[in-house]
């Protein structure tokens, strides 16, 4: 499949099970190298080996089963990997103060409740997923891919993630949303794509599209638009 993502645009990215969706963004994201194809990022050529790679061009990813610690607090979650440290040498010890208030900063940005100190084992799914994408605002991200990030939260929590993914969007960055609710992408994205069978089946704006004509294409019903 080929498709171009644009700055400042959430593209629904949609499919039945199995279609393909979580290995397409993966690769987007450096887990899995294509085996054939090319992507290109502002016009260069990138290739991938390793999803810190993806990070370093700022492609940042929320994965479907999001990866947070449960042990450990949401500032410590957004650092997970990146954490940041003070002094010099050996005597370079993290710096939790640091890490504390620039997760709290985030979670502002992103008009979130969620609290830095609070562990993510005592989190809804809705607060879970703000912990998940207030990662992939650490650096200057170009692209958020999101998996699935509202299949097991409540109504009311969808809404606020709806927020998040706007969020984003307004800051330009380019948005890719898996989800299996038809509401969400028919609420939050500019574009959908549709992809059936590791194929892409449609390509086009949102309003030029409806709930039954996506659904056709999902099930196959509508062969190819
Ligand atoms: N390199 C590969 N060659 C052949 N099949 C593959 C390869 N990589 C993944 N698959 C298969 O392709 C299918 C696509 O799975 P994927 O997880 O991407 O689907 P999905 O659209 O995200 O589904 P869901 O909605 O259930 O999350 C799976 O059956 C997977 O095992
Ligand atoms: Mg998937």
């Amino acid at each position: 499949m080929s498709f171009t993502l644009e700055a400042g645009q959430v593209v629904g990215l949609m499919g039945d099970n199995g279609a393909g969706k979580s290995t397409l963004v993966k690769m987007i994201a450096g887990n899995f190298r294509p085996s054939e194809g090319t992507m290109r990022l502002e016009g260069k050529e990138i290739v991938m080996h390793r999803p810190v790679e993806a990070r370093q061009h700022g492609i940042e990813i929320v994965h479907q089963d999001l990866a947070l610690c449960n042990n450990l607090t949401a500032a410590a979650n957004v650092f997970l990997g990146r954490e940041l440290r003070r002094g010099i040498g050996p005597l370079k010890v993290l710096d939790y103060k640091t890490m504390y208030r620039r997760a709290g900063e985030i979670f502002k940005e992103l008009k979130s409740e969620t609290r830095p100190r609070d562990l993510v084992k005592q989190m809804s799914g809705g607060q879970r997923q703000a912990v998940a994408i207030a990662r992939t605002m650490l650096s200057e991200a170009k692209i958020v891919l999101m998996d699935e990030p509202t299949a097991a939260i409540s109504v009311r929590q969808v809404a606020e993630v709806l927020n998040l993914i706007r969020e984003l969007r307004d800051r330009g960055i380019a948005v890719v949303l898996i989800s299996h609710r038809m509401p969400d992408v028919f609420t939050v994205a500019d574009r959908v794509i549709v992809m059936r069978r590791g194929r892409k089946v449609a390509d086009k704006a949102i309003a030029a599209s409806s709930p039954e004509e996506v659904t056709g294409l999902i099930t196959g019903a509508i062969e190819q638009v």
